[in-house]
């Protein structure tokens, strides 16, 4: 559920057991949404399992009445032999569920199990749960049907499932070739390419050319550099300002050494949180993650993208992608003259790495050891 990073949710599973284990199994997750919501403030949890019944969901409406919680049930209604067919080999037999069984065995008890939950599966009522919030998917988007949504979430949630979709594409993110201003070791500003970034944009257009995609679209950010490293590619390419770097504001065109001389404590508060931390008339991670928002949708409803940004904005798009948590994410490590490859299977996106082989310098910072942050600290004052 590829939402995740941006809303801020947390996936709860329940498993196809006998009634009272379910029951234990149903509470053991619902006290899990609980301590989600409230310790951990979350904002959306998914309560992923299959309530088949209107009993099991009146336990969740329950739950969620008592905590004072609202409820949009998410229905995947699929008749189509086909897509099941594909699906069951695509996501169930890769499935944790099936792990060292043999392919026809899987096939053979995943089939019984559709039969099972046939016998007792009642879908929501147009007529009886009309008061529900719900979106009900017919065969993999064929058709949708929703019903009563009642906030800004939910209203998002339906724009999101409207727009993915199962095509196989890649989509490869990179960096703007090497820069005037990544030669300095001095970040931000809008350099134009080294003679070696203008080496990779042509290797760039070799590469992509060399995967042969008829329908390829290619993104830029406003910044010189990425469209300077998109002009080698020989095709349209269309211009966010929201791909743009992360605004480093009052140390714009500044070194890493020069910020940490003339803004000591900026310095190391962007250490101890660098997810979280403004720079001074600037922006942080947080906040291009925000921006980024329309450009990860738009990237959900394509095929084949080629998006060229920036070190700061390509750890957005690839944490998203790959899941991984506001911690990690400013120090994913993006090297220029490298293209990421991701390709979207069940569960997750294979992920190709492919430096150009064209030389350039390393701006990857690494995470500081925290007993020295806090030395630094401890002697400014
Ligand atoms: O150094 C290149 C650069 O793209 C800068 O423009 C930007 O401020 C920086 O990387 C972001 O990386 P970090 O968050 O690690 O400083």
């Amino acid at each position: 559920m590829l939402v995740c990073a941006f809303l801020n949710i947390v996936i709860l599973g329940c498993f196809f057991v006998s009634t009272s284990e379910h029951r234990t199994c149903v509470a053991a997750a619902l006290k899990d949404v609980f301590t989600y919501l409230t310790r951990y403030q979350g904002q959306v949890a998914v309560f992923d399992a299959t309530n088949t019944t209107p009993e099991r969901r009146q336990v969740i409406l329950s739950f969620a009445k008592d905590n004072g919680y609202k409820v949009f049930f998410v229905e995947s209604i699929c008749d189509d032999p086909e897509i099941i067919a594909e699906n069951i080999k695509q996501v169930k037999l890769t499935s944790p569920d099936y792990t060292d069984c043999d392919k026809e065995e899987a096939l053979v008890d995943f089939l019984k199990r559709i039969e099972c939950y046939q016998q007792t599966y009642i879908p929501l009522d147009d007529d009886t749960d009309r008061n529900l919030s719900y979106i009900k998917i017919f065969n993999v988007g064929s058709r949708y049907l929703v019903n009563k949504v009642q906030d800004h979430i939910q209203s998002r949630i339906v724009y999101y499932l409207m727009n993915i979709h199962v095509t196989p594409r890649s989509i490869y993110l990179c960096r703007h070739g090497e820069s005037e201003l990544n030669l300095l070791g001095r970040i931000g500003g809008d350099p134009g390419l080294s003679h070696r970034g203008t080496k990779f944009a042509s290797a760039l257009g070799d590469y992509m050319r060399d995967q042969s995609i008829s329908d390829l679209k290619v993104w830029t950010s406003h910044m010189k550099r990425t469209i300077q490293t998109a002009e080698f590619l020989g095709v349209q390419y269309e211009q966010w300002k929201a791909l743009n770097e992360i605004d480093a504001g009052v140390c714009e065109e500044m070194t890493y050494e020069e910020i940490q001389e003339h803004f000591p404590e900026e310095f190391a508060l962007r250490d101890q949180d660098k997810y979280r931390y403004r720079y001074p008339k600037g922006e942080s991670y947080e906040d291009l993650v925000h921006r980024l928002e329309p450009v990860i949708m738009e990237l959900e409803r394509q095929e084949n993208v080629l998006v060229i940004c920036h070190q700061a904005a390509m750890r957005c798009l690839l944490a998203y992608f790959l899941n991984k948590s506001d911690d990690e994410l400013p120090y994913l490590k993006c090297p220029l003259h490298t293209v990421l490859k991701l390709t979207p299977i069940a569960y997750g996106c294979k992920v190709e790495s492919v430096f150009l082989n064209i030389e350039a310098v390393n701006t990857h910072r690494d995470r500081p050891e925290l007993n020295k942050i806090e030395l630094n600290v401890t002697k400014d004052k």
